[in-house]
């Protein structure tokens, strides 16, 4: 048909599929509900609103930069000194279409065709497309101890001559797995030693609980010159409930980021100027709504691991972060897709499979939605898989009776 190879090579993003699922079941009237998404409920900030409401009457709604307006850069600029100490000019900044955007464009700008990106499994879905769409390869790297939280070993034996990138991704999509500080200071300290590039996908850093306080990987950094190959990935999606205005960044060397400039430019020019604006406001407005979600997400976290461990056959890690949590299922069924399937058919739950993150037998379970969602979602999946649990369940006027097991 004409297809390129990479074209061929590309799968759909499960997660926006599993969207498109759930809301086309909606639209047919069937109750589901959705415990496989990736964003948090709460109202985007006001000010974020009022700035885009703002720039939207006016009717001067032009092309912005390459590489974003200067007072996001400028915005972005205060972020990176209050979160990581560090002060970068303009030029070390571009602001993309969503983080994705921002990652994407990064892995363009480093990797050659053949080359290797790793990453840590359970890994974000995009990671091993995003390799591909380079024309390199993906690297998915399982610590040797089963747990979510590798080593610096895990990550050293897989690295050879072929290794340009490292991305981390801490907290976790999906296991909510946030490392600890020696894994950032040994990951910062093993890419400076071996000239790599160190991605790091801070996307959920302000999302983490337990006490815990973001971890700044430029504090382990020896090398801060313009020589520098580590790269800072954020973003508003999910921070501050704003994922539909596609708005992230990234910050690294000079070069890196001209390079990453050049690429956007010819791929979607600067990101909508209304979104842009939107973004500002809510970098530099008043920051409840950061802390409010934060802890609303842990509490959900709290309700949705004591309903979790009430099952007789499942495994869970708490996350430390995020708002995703990655359950053992294997006792159930060790084919995730099946299980997956089987929820949402007899059910109308959704999940997502772990086999599309790297690991089979496990589901991911976000708890981004409300307490009655992640409370109703759960009893319906306990009396799906439960033998013991009674014949039938009600779910509105709709009366369920099991015919399996
Ligand atoms: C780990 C990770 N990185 C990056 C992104 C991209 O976020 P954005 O909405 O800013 O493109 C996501 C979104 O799900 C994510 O989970």
């Amino acid at each position: 048909m004409g297809i390129s190879l990479i074209g061929r090579s590309i799968g759909e993003s499960v997660t926006l599929k599993l969207n498109e699922t759930a809301a086309i079941l909606r639209e047919k009237g069937d109750p589901v509900i959705h415990l496989g998404g990736g964003e948090p409920k709460s109202r985007a900030p006001i000010d974020a609103l009022v700035a885009a409401a703002g720039l939207l009457n006016s009717g001067e709604i032009r092309y912005t930069p390459a590489d974003g307006i200067p007072a996001l850069k400028q915005a972005i600029i205060r972020y990176t000194e209050e979160y990581y100490d560090r002060v970068v000019a303009p030029e070390n900044v571009i602001a993309s279409g969503g983080a994705k955007q921002s990652i994407m464009v990064a892995l363009q700008a480093i990797l050659n065709p053949q080359e290797e990106l790793i990453y840590p499994a359970p890994y974000w879905v995009s990671y091993p497309e995003m390799a591909k769409i380079c024309g390199a390869k993906g690297v998915a790297v399982h610590a040797e101890d089963g747990t979510f939280y590798p080593r610096i070993q895990d990550i050293e034996q897989r690295v050879g001559s072929y290794t340009k990138a490292v991305i981390i991704n801490s907290p976790n999509n999906h296991t909510g797995a946030m490392y600890s500080e020696q894994f950032i200071a040994d990951i910062v300290e093993f890419c400076e030693r071996r000239d790599l590039y160190l991605i790091m996908d801070d996307i959920y850093h302000r999302l983490i609980f337990d006490g815990r306080k973001p971890i700044n990987c430029w504090d382990y950094a020896k090398n801060k010159t313009e020589t520098s190959k580590l790269v800072i990935i954020n973003g508003v999606s999910k921070q501050y409930a704003m994922t539909g205005f596609r708005i992230g960044w990234a910050v690294g060397n000079k070069k890196l980021i001209e390079v990453m400039t050049n690429i956007q430019g010819h791929q979607t020019s600067g990101p909508s100027a209304v979104l842009q604006r939107a973004a500002v406001a809510a970098l530099n407005g008043l920051q409840s709504g950061v802390e409010s979600l934060r802890t609303t997400l842990e509490n959900n976290r709290n309700v949705l691991i004591a309903r979790l461990k009430s099952f007789d056959g499942v495994h869970v890690t708490k996350p430390d972060g995020t708002f995703y949590c990655f359950a053992d299922f294997r006792n159930y069924n060790k084919d995730s897709t099946a299980l997956s399937k089987f929820l949402l058919d007899k059910v109308w739950v959704v999940t997502v499979p772990g086999v599309e993150f790297g690991l089979e037998g496990y589901l991911r379970i976000s708890f981004c939605g409300t307490i009655k969602d992640i409370t109703s979602g759960i009893e319906r999946m306990k009396w799906a898989l439960d033998p013991n649990a009674p014949n039938e369940l009600y779910i509105g006027e709709r009366k369920l009776v099991r015919d399996w097991m």
